[in-house]
């Protein structure tokens, strides 16, 4: 094998109650993505389509993630990576990290998997620190294990693969303009008030225990964020209008996707998540914003081959 064209998934990251620490990966949306092994020892970006984003390695968060899992390997060749961008930059659904997480996976299986998932995050993780100048995990995470994922730590890095229940379908509104994850940061308190961090550790608690026990009730009521979300939301427009018609629409939850501006609600069924996305459309089109909408299952299996060569 000398060529792999893949699929790599856009990911909700925090899920309302686990900033940094919570994701899942989406089905329907993702950036397609060609690596091929060359004589030429290194990574070349040989081309970008869909996006206006910097060719040169050092530059780009693809570029990046692979040179930090070449660091790690002996390698008497090397690869080159074209990216079809369908994932904006600046969206809140893991633009930077389908293409840090999509490399590095790609060239580990073209190289017969000498590293595992957690190396692999870990090698993303420094795509993540290019584009946003931290290197957190809950993006990468979701989108090299599929499914939910929990960073339990950091450091050292151990991340827990989270059972999805079936049913489970996410609808991603996505308001056409940018919000930079390193702005979305910086507005954010560096403290605690223990009466909050208690409500969100139940939250949290219960989200994980809804999703084992395929338990829909409680993945709704433990989709709720004290912390992060009163702060953020102030730069997503009608944040408070989406999220109510939302869940008048049926919605189990509703909350920031990432650092925004996109909105995500999960629901029970393809159906319900349908619904529930023509309740969000409808507050956009009546206040004139235009819009990205997309319902997508929770995709189990992260990052897929296309094609292989
Ligand atoms: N956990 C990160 C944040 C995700 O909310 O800043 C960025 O996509």
């Amino acid at each position: 094998m000398n060529e792999l064209k893949i699929f790599a998934p856009a990911t909700i990251a925090n899920v309302s109650c686990g900033f940094d620490v919570l994701g899942l990966a989406l089905d329907t949306v993702g950036d397609e993505m060609t690596i091929r092994k060359v004589s030429q020892k290194g990574i070349k970006i040989t081309k970008i389509t869909g996006q206006d984003l910097p060719l040169e390695t050092q530059k780009n968060v693809a570029g990046v993630a692979a040179l930090a899992l070449l660091a790690e390997i002996e390698c008497d060749f090397g690869f080159e990576i074209e990216m079809n961008k369908r994932i904006k930059p600046g969206s809140g659904i893991g633009s930077s990290a389908a293409s840090s997480a999509g490399a590095v996976w790609a060239i580990n299986e073209l190289l017969g998997k000498p590293f595992n998932l957690t190396d692999l995050v870990r090698f993303s993780m420094e795509g993540e620190r290019l584009a946003t100048g931290v290197s957190h995990a809950d993006n990468v995470a979701p989108a090299l294990f599929g499914g939910f994922t929990l960073v339990r730590s950091s450091e050292p890095l151990d991340i827990v693969g989270i059972h999805t229940p079936k049913e489970l379908y996410a609808t991603v509104i996505h308001p056409q303009i940018e919000v930079k994850t390193s702005d979305a940061r910086n507005i954010l308190k560096t403290t605690v008030q223990l009466k909050d961090a208690i409500k969100q550790w139940g939250n949290i608690g219960g989200l994980i225990s809804g999703l084992y026990t395929e338990n829909y009730e409680l993945i709704g009521r433990s989709l709720e964020d004290h912390i992060i979300e009163p702060i953020r939301s102030i730069l997503i427009p009608a944040f408070d209008e989406v999220k109510s018609e939302s869940l008048k629409a049926g919605a189990l939850g509703c909350g920031i996707s990432g650092s925004g501006p996109s909105i995500f609600t999960l629901s029970k069924g393809e159906s319900a998540a349908l619904k529930v996305a023509e309740a969000m459309k409808s507050v956009y089109e009546k206040v004139g914003i235009d819009y990205d909408i997309h319902v997508s299952k929770i995709n189990k299996q992260g990052i897929k081959i296309l094609e292989s060569n």
